[in-house]
């Protein structure tokens, strides 16, 4: 009998850098390897690449490098890349130059090609495959890991907004919506392997189905995902304010599945700097979406994402900013410096603010954003929750975790059979990022 082949996953970046990497594993799987977590007894090890910042892009070239050893220990072992920063105009060579120990490059255009990648190199021979263009057909018929309580969707793919700081329209391509008969059955299929909560993915969920006719949009979806049979709950992200509609809203305050969370990115709080990012909506008409979510849906969380250090912020800009956190009580920020990604026009821009100055404000901005959290958390105390049973708490092992509709962890005890019900559960003690909760009859 041949030896058992492993496959080691590492993935960084955002949830469809994630679900990608689950499309890799899942053909890998059906080539025949067991996927593990141990590198030292890896027969192929897959890094599944992010470049939305510089941070990530570095931290991945220092792991990239890492493997050059485990390649020299082990011959046979095969190291492949893939992902966004592949994908990168003019990356390839600059990467295959630096790393010529991996085995096999690929673009995110390229996911469904490799198997035949996989086959391409067992010569021995270096591959590298980076479409500069989608195939449509090929993203129709994505494969997901069964068998899991929480699975994302993707329901589009990419995105067509060209915030002035970001890369990935440059790496994903244009907007394109997958078909609503495709993304049904899809769920359908998770569901039937035991999947109870989705997660509907894209850059920009709100322009979903733009260019459908008859007209069909992500409203018109989220009502139809609600009619699955045992699938108990679906969250989505990410919004774009500038799209969100009423009948959004007004969808989720009529569905039973649909979780009351939005993420809803901010990216900046002054409208000057708003404009230069391209964003298409100012600080007002933001408020304007947070006012309607919560008019309709009182116990809606909101979580945000903040680049502070835009080319040109200035103190004043950063102070709008700062002054929206007490306006959008996010449970949750995602707060980032504006890295430099070549190819996009703030690249270019004047006025780059210096690293210290950045490191300062987002000092500032989280700690004022981790009293927000400690303060929406403190009025959760005492009240019941319905609760998403996940399983064994990573940091608690004896101890259950789950979320909340809103998206909020809490720990608790309770019996192993829970996992995957709804429970109810009251929230008896709360910190800045966890909450204890006790099972309520
Ligand atoms: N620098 C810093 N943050 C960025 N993001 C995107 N591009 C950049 C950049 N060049 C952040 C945005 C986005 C999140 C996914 O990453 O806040 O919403
Ligand atoms: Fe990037 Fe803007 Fe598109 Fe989000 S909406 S992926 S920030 S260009």
């Amino acid at each position: 009998m041949s030896k058992e082949k492993n496959v080691v996953t590492l993935t960084y970046g955002c949830q469809m850098s994630e679900r990608d990497a689950e499309t890799l594993t899942e053909i890998t799987r059906q080539e025949g390897y067991n996927r593990t977590d141990d590198l030292e007894h890896a027969d192929l090890i897959i890094v599944n690449t992010c470049c939305v910042r510089e941070s990530a892009e570095n931290k991945i070239l220092g792991k990239i490098g890492d493997l050059k050893k485990l390649k020299e220990k082990n011959p046979n072992l095969k190291i492949a890349i893939s992902g966004c920063m592949v994908q990168q105009p003019g990356a390839l060579e600059r990467l295959q130059k630096r790393a010529p120990h991996v085995d096999i490059w690929m673009g995110t255009h390229n996911l469904h090609e490799f198997s035949e990648l996989l086959h391409r190199s067992d010569t021995g021979a270096k591959v590298a495959e980076v479409w500069q263009e989608p195939h449509e057909t090929k993203e129709s018929t994505p494969l997901a890991e069964k068998g899991k309580l929480q699975a994302n969707v993707n329901i589009m793919y990419g995105c067509d907004n060209f915030c002035s700081y970001c890369i990935v329209p440059h790496v994903r391509g244009r907007e394109r919506s997958r078909k609503p008969e495709d993304i049904i059955q899809e769920i359908k299929n998770l569901v039937a392997s035991g999947c109870k909560e989705v997660t509907l993915l894209g850059q920009n969920v709100n322009s979903y189905g733009k260019d459908f006719d008859p007209p069909y949009d992500f409203a018109d979806l989220l009502q139809e995902v609600d009619q699955i049979p045992e699938l108990l709950r679906v969250r989505f992200i990410t919004s774009h304010p500038k799209d969100l509609s009423d009948k959004l809203i007004q969808t989720i305050a009529k569905g039973s599945k649909l979780c009351e969370h939005f993420h809803l990115p901010l990216q900046s709080g002054s409208n000057s700097i708003l404009a230069c990012m391209n964003r298409q909506y100012t600080r007002e008409y933001y408020l304007s979406i947070v006012e309607k979510i919560r008019e309709l849906l009182p116990q809606a969380t909101l979580t945000t994402d903040i680049i502070v250090g835009f080319p040109g912020e200035t103190e004043e800009d950063f102070e709008q900013t700062l002054l929206m956190i007490g306006l959008g009580h996010y449970s949750q920020a995602f707060t980032f410096m504006y890295s430099k990604r070549s190819g996009t026009p703030a690249a270019s821009m004047e006025e780059q603010i210096p690293l210290p100055v950045k490191k300062q404000r987002l000092q500032k901005l989280m700690s004022l954003q981790n009293e927000e959290s400690y303060q929406l958390r403190q009025r959760m105390l005492g009240k019941c929750y319905e609760v998403l049973v996940e399983g064994p708490s990573k940091t608690n092992p004896d101890r259950l975790t789950g979320r909340t509709r809103g998206n909020i962890l809490v720990v608790f005890d309770g019996p192993q059979e829970i996992i995957g019900s709804l429970v109810s559960l009251r929230i008896l003690e709360a910190g800045s990022w966890t909450l204890v909760g006790e099972l309520v009859e």
